[in-house]
């Protein structure tokens, strides 16, 4: 399957009708020459396994009952003012974030990843951000809010208009057209746009946001926005698993990119981005709440970006903390909430294995 032309990798190219059939051993992440169509015979069996456990997680928003939160959202004194703007910043984080990851899956990472196992995973992947965009759309029209204000925050609260712009950078330079991976510059490139989305975007700036919907459900307030947010959360502990995976095997199959600098540089990212973190932490929390504040986040954040350098193999980056939040981890598994959402749940079939902070 050896070809030159260009695009061949993306799959775009030519058929070569002459060409050897593609063996286990053609197949690489990146930078390969096998044909980027043929699922079979499988070699990464890890990427294989989170397409069919997204799959076996399916839902759609409109499946969970917005009825006890429009009551809530709608009476005078059912919230706080320091809830009302917590949600509100909350709400206009994620409305345009599923759509910036979504495009950086689309736009970017799929053209340079070389094997049909982890695009057919990116194809599942690329519809759950879609689902989780729906979301955002359903909880906008259900409570009535002003979709000008939350589909802008993106470009006019600060601290949310950073991380955004921080993480843009990133995806910028591989939408290029001209941009191709094959050189060891080009190679890190990809990596730290891989680290941006899925290990700070989906693995760190996510959790914050969590903690505060999940905070509020445990108060039985807003409990229908908490499920949907369960069930985010269960899609992106599998996104983020699954970069994880991905920056892991290319560092595997291709050490020479993994320098002590590049390492230092990919610990450097994540310091910046808990320091981002902390900061939307502060503007969406001016006040303690819900048994939270901007310290515990900024705590939280702490520890979530030393289990991230740990995942990556790095040292951390921060002295050793405690999770300030370990009902976050209960929180997270849909089966025991049940009783407490008294709502429909999708069993979860098969995430059992993976690793949740
Ligand atoms: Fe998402
Ligand atoms: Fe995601």
């Amino acid at each position: 399957m050896t070809t030159t032309q260009p695009n061949a990798a993306a799959g775009l190219g030519e058929i070569d009708r002459s060409g050897g059939r593609v063996a286990v051993g053609d197949k690489a992440m990146i930078n390969a020459r096998a044909d980027v169509n043929q699922l079979l015979p499988l070699k990464y069996g890890w990427a294989w396994e989170k397409y069919l456990a997204g799959c076996n997680n399916h839902w759609m928003p409109t499946e969970i009952s917005m009825q006890a939160d429009i009551a809530l959202w709608k009476s005078a004194d059912g919230l706080s003012a320091d809830e009302r703007l917590l949600l509100k910043r909350n709400l206009g984080f994620f409305a345009t974030a599923e759509s910036l990851v979504a495009n950086n899956i689309v736009l970017a990472v799929y053209r340079h990843i070389t094997n049909p196992e982890c695009r057919q995973y990116l194809l599942r992947q690329a519809f759950e951000e879609a689902v989780h965009t729906h979301t955002f759309q359903y909880i906008c029209e259900s409570l009535g809010l002003d979709e000008g204000e939350l589909f802008n925050m993106y470009r006019e609260i600060p601290s949310i208009a950073d991380k955004d712009a921080w993480a843009l950078q990133y995806t910028r330079s591989l939408e290029d057209p001209d941009f191709a991976t094959g050189s060891t510059e080009a190679d890190q490139a990809f990596l730290r746009d891989l680290v941006a989305f899925y290990v700070i975007f989906e693995g760190m700036w996510f959790y914050t946001g969590f903690a505060q919907i999940l905070a509020l459900g445990r108060r039985n307030k807003m409990v229908g926005i908490a499920e949907q947010y369960q069930y985010i959360l269960r899609d992106e502990s599998i996104h983020l698993n699954f970069g994880i995976d991905c920056i892991n095997q290319i560092k595997l199959e291709n050490p020479h990119l993994w320098t002590e600098e590049f390492q230092a540089e990919v610990r450097r990212m994540l310091a910046e981005a808990c320091e981002l973190e902390i900061a939307y932490g502060r503007d969406t929390m001016p006040r303690g709440l819900l048994g939270i504040n901007a310290e515990l986040c900024a705590q939280y954040m702490h520890f979530i970006t030393n289990r991230r350098c740990a995942q990556l193999g790095l040292e951390p980056v921060f002295p050793e903390t405690d999770n300030p939040f370990p009902w976050m981890s209960e929180a997270m598994d849909l089966k025991k909430e049940k009783n407490f959402f008294e709502t429909r749940v999708i069993e979860y079939q098969s995430g059992g294995s993976l690793q949740w902070d």
